[in-house]
């Protein structure tokens, strides 16, 4: 097992800068996710680690070895990409074997890791079939196993998951934490979702336009988003954003006032434009409570467990807020709520750049 770090890592397709400056180290055994919309950069990244393409600029290190020039084969790092491809003429034990025997391992050992790896991903009682007679999510694990029997010092995944069904995604996202917190082998693993990443990392970093917006676990990130793209990425439905005017007291917003907790008024000064981020979750409906805002609710989505609300605020200014209430309770469009907005979790953006005024 190795950490991995990358310094000011960069790399140019022509024109193009696919990623620009990553700088990052995961200590060894952890379990980190790279996280963005597609074209951020993220495989780009991972590829660079594995040795299956080269940084224009910056330095990469496995363990303490500087790796830039260490061919692929060399730097002990096992990668599963979303289009996985197994030995079609193979049986799944030998498909499990396969990187074993390239490196001359004892045939007993072989034994023994492919047993092991088959029970824990659920594919010992599929040893003796060929790829083509296995489900996709079936195929998928034994290209996970294929990596994993390995040991490799670094294990890379790029959205292994994304070709599986919804029920399946999720099992397998399970039992590859639990194999993580069994092996302990330090991962990078690599996905646009954002359920995964909150899910799977103990670290994850959100890229965004081949540049790194934020590196946080999971619950920091959730609460102090360092700007408004990880604040709308990271969640669903994603954090409410809207644009207020702070009066020395609170946020105007529609004609009324959200107050300001003490904790934020030493950065502030009465006039200042902001973007006021709140997460639907931290809006209620204000009973007896003051309201802060009144909406007109627009669409109304049952989730089952709660209600998702799409509302608008009520003239002169109509933002948008989504708004997560009781399952229990029966509203339809057209419906006017009044709105309380837990102040403890209000977070602030400046407008002009989007960072959070006050990062973790
Ligand atoms: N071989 C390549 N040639 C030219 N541009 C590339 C190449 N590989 C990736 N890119 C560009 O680099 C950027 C990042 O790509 P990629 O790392 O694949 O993103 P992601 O995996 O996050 O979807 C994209 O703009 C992509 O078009
Ligand atoms: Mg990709």
């Amino acid at each position: 097992m190795a950490r991995v770090y990358l310094e000011d890592i960069s790399r140019r397709f022509g024109s193009t800068i696919a990623i620009a400056d990553i700088t990052f180290e995961v200590p060894d055994g952890e379990f980190w996710v790279l996280v963005g919309p597609s074209g951020c950069g993220k495989s780009t990244i991972l590829r660079t680690i594995a040795g299956l393409d080269n940084a224009t600029s910056g330095s990469l290190f496995i363990g303490d070895r500087r790796v830039n020039q260490v061919p692929a084969r060399e730097r002990d790092v096992a990668m599963v990409f979303q289009n996985y491809a197994l030995y079609p003429h193979m049986t799944v034990a030998e498909n499990l074997a396969f990187g074993l025997r390239m490196r001359q391992a004892e045939p007993k050992t072989i034994r023994a890791r492919v047993e092991t790896v088959a029970q824990s991903l659920n594919i010992a009682h599929l040893l003796d079939r060929k790829p083509r007679q296995l489900s996709g999510g079936q195929q998928q694990r034994v290209a996970l196993g294929r990596a994993i029997a390995r040991q490799p010092q670094v294990f890379l995944l790029d959205e292994p998951l994304s070709n599986l069904d919804a029920q399946l995604r999720d099992d397998t996202r399970a039992e590859l934490k639990q194999l993580h917190q069994r092996l302990g082998i330090t991962t990078i693993y690599v996905t646009h979702d954002q359920v995964e990443a909150m899910t799977l990392a103990d670290r994850i970093v959100v890229l965004h336009q081949g540049k790194i917006q934020q590196i946080a676990d999971p619950q920091t990130m959730y609460a102090q988003p360092a700007n408004q793209m990880v604040a709308t990425f990271l969640g669903n439905p994603p954090m409410n954003i809207l644009p207020v005017t702070y009066d020395g007291e609170g946020f105007q917003l529609a004609g009324r006032m959200i107050p300001c907790p003490e904790r934020l008024r030493s950065s502030l000064s009465p006039g200042q434009r902001l973007n006021l981020g709140i997460r639907p979750e931290h809006i209620q409906i204000a009973a007896d409570r003051p309201a802060h805002l009144v909406v007109e609710v627009a669409i109304v989505e049952p989730l089952g467990r709660e209600t998702l609300l799409r509302t608008h605020s009520i003239a002169p200014e109509a933002a948008l807020v989504n708004v997560q209430v009781a399952a229990e309770m029966r509203l339809k469009v057209g419906d006017r709520l009044p709105l309380f907005c837990t102040p403890e979790r209000l977070v602030l953006f400046d407008p002009a750049t989007g960072n959070n005024l006050n990062p973790a």
